[in-house]
């Protein structure tokens, strides 16, 4: 598929504004949500963990910067997705809920740090139980009177899929708990998985059989658990390792490492490279040790989990919004392999930028196989970065070349390293291309992606007229980030455009109208209902928030983030469309305000105006806006009581750690503060409060005790 432009390094979120915070925010957490869609329902991830973790990551960083951007819709307060439909559904009576992730060393003595404080212990007084991070589902299995009665999925960790039939056929999971005098209820939580020997096989199966190929042991775990008929489950190799607990109507032990002694002793298989660990050191080399048997290891694992032994601490520490503060996962990097590079093909995007996509001889990375990876631009395979660095100590790429590969952060992955001592002696330099291979030929101009000045990324100069240009924006417009059209798809897509049916947006909503003449149904692969499917899929995308509509107009250098910042700015299609032409005929009091916009700048100002100077662009925009309605843009929600207050506690307090009211009341959306000001909305104060209870005197600060300060969250 051909790439479009990458957008520039995202600003620190140290140095974000509140506005850009806030358009970055709604970006990512409806980022997350798709990827969470894709990963826990269609079983089908679009990017790598590590590239997931990456946007998780900084989206918990920008809430924790500004937490009145939380609100209950956040993606950090969800766990998963909801359940798919296909099965029946399960509440769990207690959560499935998730674990923060470490990356460095550094967080995982932040995190034993955080706990020793917490419970104000020495760290060396906390023993954890550190285990494998199996890269599987979890599931939770419920025992009644020792009967296996439910097994469920995570789902969206308060509701879960019914999949107890499939589970019974698997033989780590005892339908009787064994042993005596067990509690009636007990809900035993674990990881299915498929061993890498046989995803392998079960792959080669699936070929010859012309059935789904799955991308790794993971996916096809999923879709062998989420079988309707359970002997296709039973034929399918599935492993299963208890490591923790839902509801339990009494607790057998006080440990973490004493609960998976008795799930051993009840007949469930648990991970036997789990380790009692006494210090941060030792965690820090279970964590290296387990790296280092990773790739021995026959099921897939992404990490390892810390997490406090001690049971009673465990609930003394609880959650953070979704995540326990007693536990971690410590994630491992990203993984790398070498292959050969067979050949380098040019792929034009949307807005005519030429991407050179390496086509790799096929090699697994993490599970996933590979076979193409991004050479980003001209001066990148010649070993020259982005400001001119020299990259790879300056070794270029040819045709041949054996390559070190990274799946990291990008959907498609990188190339790290070339090793030169391997280049073969046919190894061929390539030469970029001097005009777009459309049937234009048109020439090609070298520019910065972010700027439009001379840079290293080339584009095709033909625009509407340039074929790849049409089909690529085409599919944008009816993609998942724009109108969501189901059934159409990127090869639908093609050949609609190929029988001259769709040649613009607005195409695709006469396509109804004219098909008593054009026939869908007759063509091969659409029968009745599939095309009944489709109109009414796109029927009911006649309705659409300005947002998405802004980014599917396609315009250089707006993409969601800017499209976003453009509807929060003008607030109706009718006050952006009449701005959108003002600039474009170089009306200064319309620029001005565009420039006044948070996020906007002059690049996409000459976007816009280039966009809405076309004849050809007002054109498309005009017969668009006649077939559908483009909805205000939503102002943010904010839905707790203290929500985007500032709020300082002093003194001491008796019905809660001071960590536990900070972590409360961010959660909830407000700023905890360590000094009052005229700013501050409350101040908590508990017996022995000092200079703060006067600062709050000073600056006629509400004051709260302790006891109505709970009253006011509602807790
Ligand atoms: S404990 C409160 N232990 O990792 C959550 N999880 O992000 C307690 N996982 O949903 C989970 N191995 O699917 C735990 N040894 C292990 C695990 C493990 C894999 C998965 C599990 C969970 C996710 C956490």
């Amino acid at each position: 598929m051909p790439k479009t432009a990458k957008s520039k390094q995202p600003v620190d979120v140290a140095d974000l504004t509140k506005a850009q915070a806030k358009v970055e925010w709604k970006r990512l957490a409806l980022e997350l949500e798709t990827h969470d869609r894709l990963y826990y329902q269609d079983d089908a991830p679009k990017i790598s963990d590590a590239a997931y973790d990456e946007l998780r990551r900084r989206f918990n960083a920008i809430e924790a910067r500004f937490p009145e951007l939380v609100s209950s819709e956040s993606p950090s307060q969800k766990v998963g997705a909801a359940p798919s439909g296909r099965f029946r559904k399960v509440r769990h009576a207690v959560p499935m809920l998730s674990l923060d992730n470490a990356f460095a060393e550094e967080d995982v003595r932040d995190f034993a740090g955080r706990i020793a404080r917490f419970l104000k212990l020495a760290d060396d007084r906390i023993d954890f139980s550190a285990e494998p991070k199996i890269d599987g589902l979890s599931m939770s299995l419920r025992y009644e009177g020792g009967e296996l009665v439910t097994a469920a999925t995570r789902g969206d960790g308060a509701e879960g899929e019914d999949v107890t039939a499939n589970i019974r056929t698997l033989k780590d999971v005892p339908l009787k708990l064994h042993g005596r005098n067990l509690p009636d209820v007990c809900e035993v939580r674990g990881e299915v998985y498929m061993t890498k020997q046989a995803f392998l096989a079960l792959n080669e199966r699936q070929k010859e059989a012309g059935d789904t190929i799955f991308a790794n042991p993971r996916n096809s775990a999923a879709g062998s658990l989420r079988q309707k008929d359970p002997t296709i489950t039973a034929s399918r190799p599935l492993g299963f390792f208890a490591y923790a607990w839902g509801e339990m109507s009494a607790m057998p032990a006080e440990t973490q490492s004493g609960m998976i002694k008795w799930f051993e002793h009840c007949g469930f298989t648990t991970n036997p490279l789990t380790k009692l660990c006494h210090s941060v050191e030792e965690l820090i080399a279970f964590h290296r040790s387990i790296e280092e048997q990773r790739a021995e290891l026959d099921y897939d694992i992404d990490g390892v989990v810390y997490k406090v032994d001690r049971i009673d601490w465990q609930e003394r520490l609880g959650f953070v919004s979704r995540t326990p503060r007693w536990g971690i996962a410590h994630k491992f990097p990203a993984e790398r392999a070498m292959t050969v590079l067979k050949d380098i093909e040019i792929q034009v995007g949307r807005t005519g930028s030429f991407t050179p996509v390496g086509k790799l001889e096929p090699i697994g990375v993490g599970g996933v196989i590979v076979q193409n990876v991004t050479l980003h631009n001209e001066d990148y395979i010649k070993g020259i970065g982005n400001k001119g660095e020299v990259l790879r100590e300056g070794r270029d790429i040819r045709i041949g070349d054996t390559v070190v590969i990274q799946r990291a952060g990008d959907v498609i992955p990188q190339v790290v390293d070339v090793l030169i001592d391997k280049r073969p002696a046919d190894a061929e330099e390539f030469h970029f291309p001097k005009t777009c291979p459309c049937p234009l030929h048109t020439d090609v101009v070298r520019e910065e992606i972010a700027t439009g000045e001379e840079g290293s990324r080339a584009r095709c100069t033909g625009e509407f007229a340039c074929p790849y240009q049409k089909i690529e924006h085409l599919k944008l417009f009816a993609s998942r980030r724009a109108f969501d059209i189901d059934g159409l798809g990127e090869k639908q897509i093609q050949f609609f455009f190929d029988q001259d049916w769709v040649k613009e947006p607005a195409d695709i909503f006469t396509l109804q109208k004219r098909n008593a003449k054009l026939k869908l149904e007759e063509v091969e692969g659409y029968g009745e209902t599939s095309v009944r499917n489709l109109f009414n899929a796109i029927d009911a995308r006649r309705e659409i928030a300005l947002e998405r509509f802004i980014f599917a107009l396609g315009m250089r250098h707006v993409g969601e983030t800017t499209a976003l910042a453009l509807a929060r700015g003008y607030g109706s299609w009718e006050a952006f469309h009449e701005a959108c032409l003002k600039v474009a005929a170089g009306d200064e009091e319309a620029i001005a305000e565009m420039d006044a916009l948070d996020q906007i700048g002059d690049t996409v100002i000459k976007s816009v105006a280039a966009y809405f100077a076309e004849d050809h662009n007002r054109g498309i925009v005009e017969r668009l806006t006649k077939e559908v309605k483009i909805l205000d843009a939503e102002k943010p929600k904010r839905n707790s009581p203290i929500a985007t207050k500032t709020v300082v506690f002093t003194g001491t307090l008796e019905k809660m750690t001071r960590d536990e009211a900070k972590a409360t009341a961010e959660r909830l959306g407000a700023k905890v503060s360590g000094s009052v000001s005229k700013k501050t909305d409350y101040v908590v104060a508990g017996p022995g409060a000092g200079s703060k209870l006067k600062d709050a005197q000073k600056h006629g600060v509400q004051v709260l005790t302790e006891d109505e300060w709970l009253q006011l969250i509602g807790e």
